[in-house]
């Protein structure tokens, strides 16, 4: 068997020669082909407004530039990528990590309990863990109540839907962002986008992506104005036209990544792996996470990881909690109480999940794993 990773990407004929074709035209970059991309993004979501940029980073720097200020403390979840609360530091803002539920989702009632205590946090920001959609009913409540900003992280969750609202409709949050990279629903190589309801910050999502310039049409032809200090944070055309292409494959691709979710859950049944979450129609499946209690197993999970590397099988383990990353503890982080996340980190990995796993692949890594872990 050759080596399975725990992502990729899709690649057809129909992507290749969609980037050939803006490669031949007049724009690589600034074209027709980001707006384009933009209202692809826009129509399947359902959000007014999006901004596409260079990765889901830059997303979320942009959106936290726009929501947040110097000083304003914001709830946030320690099972994500860095990237989700490293923006919020980034403009000065201070996350409060709030432990998380069974599904690797932020607790949503524990964050009503910290704004219950302290009317100063000013914004949510939660992650769609795994595509597992976070409960919007809970998510509009938090924001009418205590009048905060949410935005959603729906870097996992592209094509997630909950009571009827897709990830990245922004219909109870301020912001959503997305990230494009290779391991994720579509891909744009790096790539990224905010998504928003409102003209005003959509405006200036528009000039921060672009180095604070404003040129209006009263100016002389070759005037810009720096009205602020913004980024170069532009996506390239031809990046665009490979997401435009993979949107529509979109559908098929999360098809298949539910079908993978069903195989794997039948093959652990009645076993001492439990999948982080029953089958979930609402889950677009970025990641598949079981959790195993190695404390009554012989093997170790680092064991376990060498093992299945050595089957030529990836495992991930997403995540290590962020407030005990060494730079999180010179801030001061790492001792809150997060019980939840301290057993999620002990007994969760991540298995391969991405839309090309073929079936012998999948029943290989059922039966390498039953195997390894000797269930
Ligand atoms: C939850 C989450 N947010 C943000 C990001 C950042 O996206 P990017 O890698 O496109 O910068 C990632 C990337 O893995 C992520 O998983």
């Amino acid at each position: 068997m050759n080596f399975i990773p725990y992502g990729k990407q899709t690649i057809d004929n129909e992507d290749i020669a969609s980037v050939i074709e803006v490669l031949q035209s007049d724009f690589l970059t600034t074209g027709p082909k980001v707006k384009e991309f933009e209202e692809t993004i826009c129509n399947y979501t359902g959000a007014t407004y999006c901004v596409a940029v260079a990765n889901g980073t830059a997303a979320l720097h942009l959106a936290s530039l726009v929501l947040l200020t110097k000083g304003d403390k914001v709830l946030t979840t320690p099972n994500s990528f860095l990237a989700t609360s490293n923006s919020i530091l980034y403009v000065g803002a201070k996350p409060i990590f709030v432990d998380i539920c069974e599904d690797g989702n932020i607790n949503l009632e524990l964050c009503e309990e910290y704004l219950k205590n302290d009317n100063s946090i000013k914004a949510l920001y939660g992650v769609h863990f795994s595509g597992n959609p976070l409960n919007q009913t809970k998510l509009k409540n938090l924001r009418e109540t205590y009048n905060i900003k949410i935005l959603e992280d729906c870097a996992h969750s592209l094509g997630a839907i909950f009571d009827g609202i897709h990830a990245g409709s922004c219909q109870n949050s301020d912001c959503s962002i997305l990230s494009f990279h290779p391991v994720k629903h579509i891909t744009t190589g790096e790539g990224g986008a905010i998504t928003t309801n409102s003209q005003e910050l959509y405006e200036k999502l528009l000039i921060l992506r672009a180095h604070g310039m404003v040129k209006t049409p009263e100016m002389k032809p070759w005037e810009y104005e720096m009205r602020e200090l913004g980024f170069n944070y532009r996506i390239p055309d031809f990046a665009c036209a490979l997401g435009i292409s993979q949107f529509k494959k979109l559908p098929n691709f999360i098809a298949k990544r539910q079908e993978i979710a069903k195989t794997y859950g039948e093959g652990f049944l009645h076993t001492p792996i439990k999948p982080l979450y029953s089958f979930n129609e609402n889950s677009s499946y970025h990641l598949y996470v079981v959790r195993v209690d190695f404390s009554k197993l012989c093997i170790t999970k680092e064991e376990l990881f060498i093992k299945m590397r050595e089957a030529n099988i990836g495992l991930q383990l997403h995540y290590i909690p962020i407030n005990k990353q060494p730079y999180y503890k010179t801030l001061g982080y790492g001792d809150e109480s997060t019980p939840a996340m301290d057993s999620y980190y002990d007994e969760s990995f991540s298995l391969p999940m991405f839309p090309a796993l073929r079936d012998d692949e999948q029943a290989y890594i059922i039966k390498k794993l039953l195997e390894i872990l000797d269930v």
